[in-house]
Order: structure tokens, then C-alpha cells, then sequence
């Protein structure tokens, strides 16, 4: 061989080397942006700014707070938006969902766009919450995509007017284009949508009953909102994993294996990555026999065409609402000395799974484990196993016993949880779905939520924060219509099973994100209420798709108004389609609660943690988040529930916030060691941003509170070094 072959097989391996290896950006010393929410296409939450770093840190101070002045007090409005920095302006949304545009270094407004005005007897504001927006640009052009309520909006990036050309004149109703069985089921999005170079791939949340649009995912034209391609997460005669249905008509039936998680992207292999949520609803299967494919899916497509290279399915016919709820993080890992280009998907039960980028096969094995399939409800085919990885270490617990008994609390309380237990079923992360109550361990609400998690291209770890609440699931028979009369009082108790009290109980109490509806008609009237129900608010969906009717008689039950009660209700003629009789469903999502209100389980109830994705191993677990009234007893730090995920960058530093108790902190990304913390506002259930302008770097988070009763607010705060 010689010399200039030598040359260019070094080069080559070198270029093989690196080929596909995120390398940090360098760091220039002007503006440097944080352009997509999630930080980077890789969504890992990653910066290479450094100029804040774990010597000093402990510095940092507020540099400017800005309010939208739009909080929704009494509903407990939020801001879960990641906002993004684009050419020193920050785009983020309000509590209202207003779109707003600042001076990243002052944090003045430079505009604010109010979609109300576009919604004129359409859909309510508030439906919905936001996570992030989506920046565009094509030299002058410049454009900002988000959605707010069912609407996909597009706005000038500079002026905050909409763009004319784009769908309807600035908007497009996400209902278009989908094959919808009721005009009025609600499909909204609470994560931003990605580019990928001229199109905007979205994808949708909707409801979680039986009355639940397709998930399918869909492109448009950045310019015109032209519709470039669907695809179907219930595939469609002829399509891929269609024949592993065994019922042939499903696909016409059945709603949800929605992308509501949000999107990463292989931008040089042309490749989108996204998580599929379970088919609706959620805790009965008997009406979707089978795997439920492409639900509960790790799914790669080609970005151009939205054709599909490979799926992981995570969970098989989901029983448990373990659909994965964070967007993939795009990784490198070190396997046997190579260097492969990987895909990590976090999940609410505490498992992470990492797979091939290319392949979609797993880094670690994964073996298909039997579970427990016995006393399944009448109807019920459980499916006989599930996929667990043997590593990376699962980040949340995953059991239950009475050795884990929460130990700060009063002798009647823990006589009162071993009562119960007696009871109940636990121990068990597959448990069958019964009328018999189950301990859920980690709980509805993660392990891992939307929040996301960080990936450092340095150390190789992944960083993601974690809840241990355990819930409880109990399954009741849904009520069907009687044979006999029946007046409002009655009907309403029977729809309002039927369609509330998968979230607000059967109690009526509520539980965790839910509120109680006990008294409500000491708080809202009944107008208020209608009103309500016909438009929906934030994480509440709208239930146009009823009968003003039942609406009215459901209003009627939930308010115990005697007069509109005793109504005559006319039954519904129309036959029911057997698609939505559900037998069984979840009597709401209840947290497994002490007498005191504590969580039944020892702490910690909220975590960080540090994973090396090349060895599968936890470096380092840190309680998140400080209970107030414990710490003050002199207890340990114990940790809360949290939402909103972390930020890593290149000086060293893991920031987050997401706890209940109102701070945001930086800790140390090698050793989990917390080096600074702030007082918010109000509490920051979102993921902080980094970016700099003119040389000086700041951290900016979004305090909307609202979530785990906290209360509202409607900051942004950004932080740096003093000057
Ligand atoms: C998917 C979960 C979900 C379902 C199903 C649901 N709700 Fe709600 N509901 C919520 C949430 C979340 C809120 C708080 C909304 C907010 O952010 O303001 C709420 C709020 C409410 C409130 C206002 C409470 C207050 O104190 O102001 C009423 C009344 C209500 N819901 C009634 C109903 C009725 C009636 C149904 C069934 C027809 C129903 N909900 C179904 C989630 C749900």
C-alpha cells in the first residue's frame, strides 16, 4: 500500500469512526440558539454551551422575568412548553396558549399571538396544554407551526401574523383528513410537531375512551398545510401488520395508537423515531383481540415518505395505560469497543429501551417473559408475555410490599394501608386488570413522563427523572341503558360512569391530575358547566360528541339538581355500536394515598438518574424535590412527583426543575451532586431551555404551576452570571 492510500484509509476509518457520532456544535461567541424544543432533532436535551459551568454555577442569578398575565387561577392553568431561541428571540406559549415572542436577553415582548381570534365557535381555547412550538425558516422566510386546541396554527416568525397561504389562512383543523366515525371526537396535540426540511410531521392526542379518533401520523407542507402523507398507527387493509389483526374490521373501529409524545429525527438518514400510546381505552381490551400493533410501538419512518422501516413494540395488548410518553432520544453507545447509532425510548413502568437506529433490533437483550394471565375480566384475552430488557436498570421501582410501606407516618395510617392491602392484589408489574383492586408500582404517572430525558454525547449517560407514586386499579362494570324510563338524575349517573370517571372516579373525588367534582355547584352553574363540556379545558376533552341531552343530564347528576333531575329522559332510538359498549372500565385513576395524603409508598417519590447506555448500569440516583412538611419535621429529602424533564451541557450541569416545591436546580452530570437551586414563581412543570445571546448564556424555564394542586402562574424566568 502506499503513502496516499494509507492517507485515505486513515481518513476513511476516521470518517467510519465518526460517521453518524454526534459531535457537540462548537461554540461560537455571538448567539447560540436552542432552535428545536427538546434542544436538538435528537431531542437530547443536549448544549454545548459551557459558559455556565460547575465552578460557577452557585452564581447564577435571575436575569429577567416576564409575565403573560393570562393565568387561569381557579382552573389551575399550566405552561409545559420547552420554548425555543432562535437569532436571540424566544418563542414559546402562555396558560391561555397564546403564542408569545421575547427578547431572549431581556425577556420583552416582542409580540403575541392570540388564536383565540381565530376560533370562533369552533373549539375552546384551553383545550389542551402545549409542549413546545416548531421554528421554519428558508432565508427570509421565517415561520413558527404550533397547535392550540384542535387547530394547527402557522404565524410569521418576525411579525406574529399569520401566514395567509398556509391551510385556511393561517390555520388547519386537525380533524381534516382523518377518517373519523363522529365529526365531534376530539383530536388536539400537546407535543410540537418536527421539520423535516419542508414538511411538518404531527402527531395528535385524543380521548381515552371508547369515543377516540385514529392516531395517525401526519405531514404537511410547511408552505401551503397541504396534507404530503398519513400514516396509519392501526394499519389499514394492505398496509403492514394488518394481518396480525385478528379481527379484520378493527381498523375501522377502533381509535388512539396516537404519537402524542413527540418526534426525534435522523436528519442524514432521512429517519423520523416516535412512541405510539395504547389503543383506547385503556384498561379493558376485549373489543381490540391481539397485540394491538402499531400501539405501545417504538416506530422509525422514512421522514420523506412516511413509509415505515421498523417498529419495537413495547407493551402487547396494554392493559395498563403504559403507553411510552417520552419522545426517543436519538444516542451513540459503545458496544464490544463499536460505536453504534441507537434509539433510547423511556416508559411509565421504569424500563428503558434502547434499540439499533438502523435496525430497530435491541442493544441489550430483551427476552419475551410470560406474565400472569389468570381471572382475566369476561371478554379479556391477556396477551401470555411481555418484552423485558435485561438492562439498562429499570429506573423506577417496579414492586410492591408491605416492607415498602411508606415509614413517616402515624401507627392508625399504616393499620389502616395493611387493612387494605389485605384486600388488595400487589406485587405484580403485569397484574390482570379485575374488579379485585391492584397496586400499580411505578403508577399511572411514571416512572418516565412526557417530560422527556437529556443524552450527553461527553459521558455517554442518559439522564432522566423519575416518579415512584403508586396508584391503585380497580375495575367496574360499566352501566348499561335500562330497559325502563328513566329520568335525568338517573341517566345522568349512568353516562356520566360511562364517560367521566375514568378520571374523575366513581367517587366523584378525583385523584391526582383529576379534580374532585364534590360540590361542584357550589363553584360553577350549570351553564358554566355545559359550557365546559362542550369545549373542554386543557387536559379536560370536550364532549360535543353528546347529545345536549345527556349533556344536560349529566349536569343535572353531577350538580344533584332535584328540579332538572326528576326530567323525563327520551331514550335514543339509534341502535348502540358494539364497538363502544365497553363492559369494564377503570373506576378513575387513584393514587394509593395514606390517611395523611401521603403516598402509601417509602420514599423517594421522585428521582434523577444517571444511566450509562453502554454498560446498562445506573452511575448515580438522586432524590428530586423537597416535602415541605417533612423536611420541616427534620426528615430526609424524600423527593416529589414530578413533570418536565432535564437539560445537560457541555460545563458539567444537569438543570431542571418539574418538582412541586418551586424550584429549578443544576447538579453536577458526573455525580448527581446538586450545586445550585432557585425559588420560582410558581412551579416549572416544563423542561428548561439554555441558549446564548451576545456572548452572555442563560437558562430560561416556563412557571405555569397548576399540575399536582399547585398554584397557577404565568412566568418565564431566565437566569444567568451577573454581568
Ligand atoms: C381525560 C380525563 C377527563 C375526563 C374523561 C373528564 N374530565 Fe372533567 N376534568 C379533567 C381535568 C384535567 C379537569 C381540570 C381542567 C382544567 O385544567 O381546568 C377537569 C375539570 C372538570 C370540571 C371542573 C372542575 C372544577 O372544580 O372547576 C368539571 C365540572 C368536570 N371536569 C366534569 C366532567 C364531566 C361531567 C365529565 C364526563 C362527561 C368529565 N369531566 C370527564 C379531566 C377529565
Amino acid at each position: 500500500m502506499n503513502f496516499s492510500k494509507k492517507i485515505i484509509l486513515v481518513l476513511l476509518l476516521f470518517a467510519a469512526l465518526f460517521y453518524g457520532y454526534t459531535l457537540p456544535k462548537p461554540v461560537k461567541s455571538g448567539n447560540v440558539d436552542w432552535r428545536i424544543a427538546g434542544g436538538t432533532k435528537l431531542s437530547n436535551h443536549y448544549s454545548a454551551l459551557k459558559q455556565i459551568n460547575t465552578h460557577n454555577v452557585k452564581q447564577l442569578q435571575q436575569a429577567w422575568e416576564y409575565h403573560s398575565n393570562d393565568a387561569d387561577v381557579q382552573g389551575s392553568s399550566q405552561i409545559q412548553c420547552n420554548p425555543i431561541i432562535v437569532n436571540g428571540i424566544m418563542y414559546g406559549t402562555t396558560p391561555r396558549l397564546r403564542l408569545i415572542a421575547l427578547d431572549a436577553a431581556t425577556g420583552e415582548q416582542k409580540w403575541m399571538f392570540n388564536p383565540e381570534l381565530y376560533l370562533a365557535g369552533r373549539m375552546s381555547y384551553g383545550v389542551n396544554n402545549n409542549r413546545g412550538v416548531t421554528y421554519w425558516e428558508a432565508g427570509n422566510d421565517k415561520r413558527i407551526l404550533y397547535c392550540a386546541g384542535s387547530n394547527l396554527y402557522e404565524v410569521n416568525a418576525l411579525t406574529g401574523e399569520p401566514e395567509k397561504d398556509f391551510g385556511n389562512g393561517g390555520w388547519i383543523d386537525l380533524h381534516e383528513n382523518l377518517e373519523l366515525k363522529n365529526k365531534n371526537w376530539y383530536v388536539g396535540a400537546t407535543s410540537p410537531g418536527i421539520m423535516y426540511k419542508d414538511i411538518y410531521i404531527l402527531g395528535s392526542r385524543v380521548n381515552e375512551s371508547a369515543e377516540a379518533a385514529p392516531g395517525s401520523v401526519r405531514a404537511y407542507d410547511v408552505r401551503t398545510g397541504k396534507l404530503r402523507w398519513i400514516f396509519h398507527t392501526i394499519p389499514h387493509p394492505g398496509e403492514a401488520g394488518y394481518n396480525t389483526w385478528p379481527d379484520k374490521d378493527a381498523w375501522m373501529h377502533l381509535g388512539a395508537a396516537n404519537s402524542w409524545g413527540g418526534m426525534s429525527l435522523d436528519e442524514r438518514r432521512g429517519m423520523l423515531f416516535m412512541p405510539t400510546g395504547s389503543i383506547s381505552p385503556d384498561f379493558w381490551g376485549g373489543k381490540r383481540k391481539g397485540k394491538d400493533l402499531f400501539a405501545n410501538c417504538v416506530i422509525a419512518l422514512d421522514a420523506a415518505t412516511g413509509k415505515m422501516k421498523w417498529y419495537y413494540q413495547v407493551v402487547h395488548h396494554d392493559l395498563w395505560d403504559r403507553d411510552p410518553p417520552t419522545t426517543p432520544v436519538l444516542v451513540t453507545v459503545t458496544r464490544n469497543g463499536r460505536k453504534i447509532d441507537a434509539v433510547s425510548q423511556a416508559t411509565k413502568f421504569g424500563y428503558l429501551y434502547v434499540l439499533n437506529r438502523v435496525t430497530g433490533k435491541p442493544i441489550f437483550p430483551i427476552h419475551e417473559t410470560p406474565v400472569p394471565t389468570d381471572n382475566a375480566l369476561p371478554g379479556e384475552e391477556v396477551w401470555p408475555t411481555q418484552p423485558i430488557p435485561t438492562l439498562p436498570q429499570p429506573y423506577a421501582r417496579q414492586t410492591f410490599s408491605e416492607n415498602d410501606i411508606n415509614p413517616y407516618i402515624s401507627a392508625e395510617s399504616k393499620a389502616d394501608l395493611l387493612s387494605r392491602l389485605k384486600t388488595y392484589r400487589y406485587g405484580q408489574l403485569f397484574f390482570v386488570p379485575g374488579k379485585q383492586t391492584a397496586v400499580a408500582v411505578p403508577g399511572f404517572e411514571g416512572g418516565a413522563e412526557w417530560g422527556g430525558s437529556g443524552f450527553d454525547p461527553q459521558t455517554g449517560l442518559l439522564y432522566i427523572n423519575a416518579n415512584e407514586i403508586p396508584y391503585i386499579s380497580t375495575m367496574v362494570e360499566s352501566r348499561k341503558r335500562p330497559a325502563g324510563e328513566e329520568n335525568f338524575a338517573s341517566a345522568g349517573a349512568r353516562l356520566f360512569a360511562r364517560n367521566c370517571i375514568s378520571c374523575h372516579g366513581q367517587d366523584r373525588k378525583g385523584s391526582g391530575s383529576y379534580p374532585s367534582l364534590i360540590d361542584i355547584e357550589k363553584r360553577s352553574t350549570s351553564a358554566q358547566i355545559l359550557e365546559l363540556l362542550d369545549n373542554g379545558r386543557r387536559m379536560m376533552p370536550p364532549f360535543k360528541q353528546l347529545s345536549t341531552q345527556d349533556r344536560e343530564a349529566i349536569v343535572a347528576y353531577i350538580t344533584s339538581d332535584q328540579t332538572a333531575g326528576a326530567k323525563k329522559y327520551i331514550a335514543d332510538k339509534t341502535p348502540d355500536d358494539p364497538y363502544l359498549e365497553i363492559p369494564y372500565q377503570q373506576a378513575g385513576f387513584k393514587k394509593f394515598e395514606t390517611l395523611e395524603g401521603l403516598p402509601a409508598i417509602s420514599p423517594p417519590w421522585g428521582t434523577l438518574n444517571a444511566i450509562n447506555l453502554s454498560t446498562g448500569k445506573i452511575v448515580w440516583k438522586v432524590p428530586l424535590g423537597e416535602e415541605k412538611s417533612l423536611m420541616d419535621k427534620g426528615l430526609p429529602i424524600t423527593g416529589t412527583q414530578n413533570f418536565g424533564g432535564p437539560v445537560v451541557t457541555a460545563g458539567g450541569l444537569i438543570f431542571i426543575a418539574a418538582t412541586k416545591d418551586e424550584k429549578i436546580r443544576a447538579f453536577d452530570k458526573r455525580t448527581g451532586k446538586q450545586l445550585w437551586e432557585a425559588k420560582l414563581p410558581n412551579a416549572g412543570y416544563a423542561t428548561p431551555s439554555t441558549y446564548q445571546v451576545n456572548g452572555r448564556q442563560y437558562v430560561v424555564v416556563a412557571c405555569g404551576g397548576g399540575k399536582l394542586n399547585s398554584k397557577s402562574g404565568d412566568a418565564y424566568v431566565a437566569f444567568a452570571l451577573p454581568k
